[in-house]
């Protein structure tokens, strides 16, 4: 191998640039030439790579973000987008591509694998929803923004004897509900995963005021059936009844920026230099994930269109705790 490119797909998350760095580096080791590509798939559409040195890579290892940037590319959806982007790589003589991304960017890796070009993805994206990886990429360093959010929220809580929502983000996925409401002590989580009615969260916070406490929380995922917007209009219609104010905050884009923790940017490291060993072995169409703490590569093909199960039992744990 001479010539390989890497890019940055979807949602950004924290350690993607530690990932870029690890292939960069890995890569050169090897003494071949690095490509990176701006902007995701649009920049493979566009054909907008170059070549990196080791020194381009300098000083990105704590930055959030992605120095290539990243994009969500419609075009690289059709048929017509991929052949160009084909083409493009075939042009500058790539001869293998590392994509950084999440669930939409490693389908849009497995299309090209199946078009014949030799392609590695790292799993990278906050919604830890993707298979072949037990944690992706992005994850712990969003779930520690939540509970610094919903630590401070608590102290306001309690001051004024008031209910509070915290929407976190996770796409369709809870992972990052179900942890933050863990790991918060929240007195309700609700996920996508299982339908959870307003009502049944209103009970559970009226107890926990008749239990004594200053403060309740609730932890829901933006792809819950009733989520920040719908729990909050149903708190404010049963107003009377319920006897006390529920403020809302949704944490959005917050969770995605700043810089990656150590655990993020070990992960990357391990993982963008596990997609340049895989590229030594000849593996292509494989996903490299950190599975029971090792770094694996899984198939491609039994990754895409699958959702990664979120384990249940730890929804009764944080129930049981919030007494
Ligand atoms: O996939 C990562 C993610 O942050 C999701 O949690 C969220 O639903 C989505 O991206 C937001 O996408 P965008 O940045 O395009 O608004």
């Amino acid at each position: 191998m001479k010539r390989i490119a890497v890019l940055t797909s979807g949602g950004d998350a924290p350690g993607m640039n530690a990932a870029i760095r690890a292939v960069v580096r890995t890569g050169l080791e090897r003494e071949w030439e690095v490509f990176g590509v701006r902007n995701g798939y649009a920049g493979l559409i566009s054909g907008v790579m170059e070549s990196l040195t080791a020194r381009d890579v300098g000083g990105i290892l704590q930055r959030g973000g992605t120095m290539l940037g990243s994009a969500r590319s419609q075009e690289f959806e059709t048929e017509a987008g991929r052949r160009t982007a084909l083409r493009h790589l075939r042009e500058q003589e790539i001869e293998a591509l590392v994509v950084i991304g999440g669930n939409g960017s490693q389908t849009g890796s497995h299309h090209l694998s199946q078009m014949g070009f030799p392609v590695v993805g790292v799993a990278s994206t906050i919604d830890n929803d993707l298979f072949g990886s037990d944690i992706t990429i992005g994850v712990d360093t969003a779930l520690n923004i939540a509970l610094e959010a919903i630590d401070r929220l608590k102290t306001t809580a309690s001051s004024h004897q008031r209910a509070f929502l915290v929407e976190v983000m996770g796409r369709e996925c809870g992972y990052l509900a179900l942890m933050a409401g863990l790991a918060g002590g929240a007195e309700a989580v609700v996920i996508p995963e299982l339908e959870t009615d307003p009502d049944s969260v209103a009970k559970e916070l009226r107890t926990a005021y008749e239990r004594g406490k200053p403060h309740a929380l609730i932890v829901v995922a933006e792809g819950a059936k009733y989520n920040a917007e719908a729990m909050a209009a149903h708190f404010r219609d049963h107003r009377e009844e319920l006897g006390f104010d529920l403020r809302v905050t949704t944490l959005g884009h917050v969770q995605r920026g700043g810089a990656p923790g150590a655990f993020d940017r070990i992960l990357a490291t391990r993982l963008g230099a596990g997609a340049t060993e895989a590229l030594v072995r000849g593996e292509s169409g494989v996903l490299v994930g950190l599975v029971k703490g090792d770094v694996i590569t899984t198939p491609l093909r039994e990754i895409v269109g699958k959702k990664k199960p979120l384990d249940l039992h730890l929804l009764e744990l944080s129930r049981v705790l919030a007494k």
